[in-house]
Parts: C-alpha cells; structure tokens; sequence
C-alpha cells in the first residue's frame, strides 16, 4: 500500500472541521453518548458525513426519507433535522435494543412527529413501506446491499437520491478475502451502482472511521 498521513491526522483534521465547519449540537452529543453508555458499537456515520446527509437531504428537497440501519439515530436525527415540518423518516433497525436508544436520542432531539423507528430485520419490514421516497441512506448488514438498493429503486422514483456508506470498506474490493462477511455484499453493490437504474460514484472518506467511503446514486 502507498504511504499516506496518519491515522491521527485523519482525526485530527476531522476534529477540527467538526468543530470550525459542521458544529454538532447537544442532540448529535447526546446520541453518541447514549451509544456510548449502552455499550453500543461506535459504528456511526463520522459528523462530517452526519452533516453531508443532512445537506444532501436538504439539497434534493426530500420530504420523504428510508434509512436502512438506525443504530442510535445518529444519522436518522442529522437527516431528520433537514426535512421540513411535514416531512417523515422511516428508520430500520434489526435490534429492539438499538431501536430503544435510537427512540430515546430522536425524542431528545424533538423530531419524534417526524421519525418513526421500525424494528426488525429490513428485509420484513420493506416491503409494507410505501413509496416513494426522495432519499435513501443504506447502511445496515453490508451482505444485503444489492437488497437494499433494489428495494430503494422499487421504493423510490426518478430522481431518487441513494447514498450507501461503507462502501470502500479499507479497499476490500481490491482483496474480498480480507473480509468475507462484508466485501462480497459491497462489492456487489458497486457493480449494480454501475448500470441503469443507477446513476452513480464513489467517495473516498479517512478520518476516525479509517478508510471508507460512501457511494452516492440517482435513480434514473
Ligand atoms: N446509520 C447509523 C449506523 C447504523 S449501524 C448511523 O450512522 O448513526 C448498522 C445498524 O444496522 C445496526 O444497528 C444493526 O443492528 C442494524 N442492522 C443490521 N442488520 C440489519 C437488518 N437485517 N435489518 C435492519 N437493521 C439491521
Ligand atoms: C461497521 C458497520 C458500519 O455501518 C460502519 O459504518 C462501520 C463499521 C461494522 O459492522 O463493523
Ligand atoms: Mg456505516
């Protein structure tokens, strides 16, 4: 592998722009410790992409948002905050204990009229939602993917924006090998994300989460 910075000053620097750009508020805070406190893996988006989706929601004027993989609600209350009055957020979470925290953050946040949490695994619960929605964000069991973005194409309309974090995974699409639980699943969304109904690319990210990346998609 090449040289490049060190992993601290990934964090560093991502410190810094969370702090000077993106500016969390109590509620972010307040998610994250919670995780923290209920001893739930600290697998969140970075604040720098909290603060992307939640730009992106408001860019594409969605008012109608599906996440797949809730966790605390992190990333549900970052996206949250970008829809309007009237806007919805349904959030899909294997774990009822994860379900619970994620409640909880969302309620603290105020936007409990907006998010309602759907527990069990996505792939039951897709199909008794109904379209379409303007924005999808995927970032559940990495070997459902191509799953999950069928679904979102089925869920979704032209126009449709997707996001799908994980989605470099520390290059493991160069080396599946190095991970076969997730590289697989991952790999085979990138090689859907390649042809129609997709429109699509690929971020590369660094900073507290390693080396990953998000891919980004349109539906056509
Ligand atoms: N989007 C969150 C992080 C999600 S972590 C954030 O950035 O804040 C992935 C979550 O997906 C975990 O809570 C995990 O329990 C959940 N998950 C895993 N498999 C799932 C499945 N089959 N259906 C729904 N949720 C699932
Ligand atoms: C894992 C899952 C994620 O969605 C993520 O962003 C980072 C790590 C994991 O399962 O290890
Ligand atoms: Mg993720």
């Amino acid at each position: 592998m090449v040289e490049h910075a060190p992993q601290s000053a990934w964090i560093d620097v991502e410190r810094w722009l969370t702090s000077t750009v993106v500016k969390p508020g109590p509620e972010h805070e307040r998610a994250l410790r919670a995780a923290v406190d209920r001893g739930m893996p600290a697998i969140e988006v970075q604040p720098t992409a909290g603060k992307l989706l939640h730009l992106l929601v408001r860019m594409s004027n969605a008012r109608r948002v599906l996440e797949i993989g809730t966790l605390a609600g992190y990333s549900t209350i970052w996206m949250a905050q970008a829809l309007p009055e009237d806007g919805h957020l349904d959030t899909l979470e294997y774990l009822p204990e994860h379900a619970e925290v994620a409640r909880a953050n969302v309620a603290a946040a105020g936007l409990e009229g907006r998010v309602e949490v759907h527990v069990g695994p996505a792939l039951e619960t897709l199909p008794t939602l109904e379209g379409p929605y303007d924005f999808v964000f995927i970032d559940a069991d990495k070997q459902n993917d191509t799953n999950y973005l069928q679904w979102a194409a089925r869920l979704g309309r032209p126009g449709t924006v997707i996001v799908v974090d994980n989605a470099v995974w520390e290059g493991a699409l160069l080396d599946p090998e190095m991970d076969e639980a997730n590289a697989p699943g991952i790999i085979a969304a990138l090689e859907l994300l390649g042809s129609p109904p997709f429109d699509a690319t690929v971020i590369q990210t660094v900073g507290s989460k390693g080396w990953d990346g998000f891919a980004l998609a349109v539906v056509k």
